[in-house]
């Protein structure tokens, strides 16, 4: 029966990132592309919002409702929640109906999960309506989806931003060579503008309003227009509603330790490739994706750093979920590479 229905269903890809989680449907594309929060009321555990309307809610709730963020660093925190979020997305792509809805999915994972966080990730999927998981790691997803030659013996280096992790990997024959996971990425650029406006200004101000400064002002670099932004908080002083004038090189100054620490951590990857990949990486350059890599100066500040070339992908923020469509729309080919994947050589260890 079970096999029966799923024979039925429609395949899935799904990116469930640490700040956004995008699903891609077979013969569809992108159907659910929205932030991994939700708002809970605590009293009652009851679910209000997820997604976007969550989103919404961040900074501006009462004691009684709690706006969380499931998953940390691309690894499931609050496993509940993340089902419940998922099962909400699959549930308006599928239909009401929640169980064996969809035939299969490939699901993005960062490189460096453990096998419990992995099956975690995976029962989350099972639990949520899908007959079948499979688990691709995001730089592989993500270098399917820029469409680069990976089954080819040529080094194809990505470095995902996104929000809780940077994914250092290079990838050739289909499999990845070496890789590197560093818990520093676009949710981290945030945080430094939160602390740094409050040490700088004594003003307090939320998640929201530091992303805003860092997408509308921030850079890696000194760039040739000079940029300001008001932003509102709380005076830490007065305890009063106050506004202050931020500029460009305010927000470059927050963010640069957490860069250089992105920065070192391409630059290890690169270092311990073998010499052959090293030569293809500097013929090929470097390809970033994630919603970090939109940071303005960004492949300025790691091509200047690293002497390689550096390209931004399209559409940075749907690479991992268009590879896992990718990898779902043709499972007997990349089979291999969902199945039975190389032991990456992990830098970290
Ligand atoms: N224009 C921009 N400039 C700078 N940062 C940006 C921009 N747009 C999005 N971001 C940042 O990108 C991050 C989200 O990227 P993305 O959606 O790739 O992450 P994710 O896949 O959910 O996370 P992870 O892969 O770490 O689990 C957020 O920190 C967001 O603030
Ligand atoms: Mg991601």
């Amino acid at each position: 029966m079970k096999n029966l229905l799923s024979f039925f269903g429609k395949s899935v890809g799904v990116d469930l990132g640490t700040a956004n989680s995008l699903i891609y449907v077979s013969g569809r594309g992108i159907v659910v592309n929205e932030p991994s929060i939700a708002a809970v009321n605590n009293k009652t555990s009851h679910v209000l919002a997820i997604g976007a309307d969550a989103k919404k809610m961040l900074g501006r709730t009462p004691q009684h409702v709690n706006v969380v963020r499931p998953l940390i660093s691309g690894v499931i925190s609050d496993f509940e929640m993340t089902q419940e979020m998922l099962s909400h997305f699959l549930k308006r792509v599928g239909g009401p109906q929640t169980l064996m809805n969809f035939k299969e999915a490939v699901i993005g994972v960062p490189t460096n999960l453990t096998e419990v966080e992995r099956k975690s990730v995976e029962d989350a999927v099972l639990g949520a309506g899908v007959a079948r998981a499979y688990i691709i790691e995001e730089p592989l997803a993500a270098a399917l989806g820029a469409r680069l030659p990976i089954d080819e013996p040529t080094a194809n280096m990505i470095v995902d931003i996104g929000g809780g992790t940077t994914e250092v990997a290079i990838i050739s024959m289909g499999g990845t060579v070496i890789s590197k996971s560093l818990k520093v990425a676009g949710d981290k650029l945030s945080d430094d503008i939160i602390r740094y406006i409050r040490d700088e200004f004594k003003l307090a101000i939320g998640e929201p309003s530091a992303e805003e400064l860092k997408m509308t002002i921030g850079s890696a670099v000194p760039m040739a227009d000079k940029l300001d932004m008001v932003v509102r908080g709380r005076d830490l002083i007065t305890g009063l509603p106050k506004e202050v004038q931020v500029k460009d090189s305010h927000i470059r100054l927050a963010i640069s330790k957490s860069l250089k620490q992105v920065v070192e951590t391409v630059k290890e990857v690169v270092e311990a490739s073998p010499p052959e990949l090293t030569g293809d990486i500097l013929k090929r350059g470097i390809y970033l994706c994630g919603g970090g890599s939109m940071l303005r100066g960004i492949d300025k500040l790691l091509s200047a750093s690293l002497n390689v070339a550096v390209n931004v992908v399209d559409d940075p923020l749907t690479c991992v979920v268009r590879g896992t469509g990718v990898a779902v729309e043709n499972l007997d080919k990349y089979a291999q590479i969902l199945d039975n994947p190389l032991q990456p050589r992990d830098i970290t260890t």
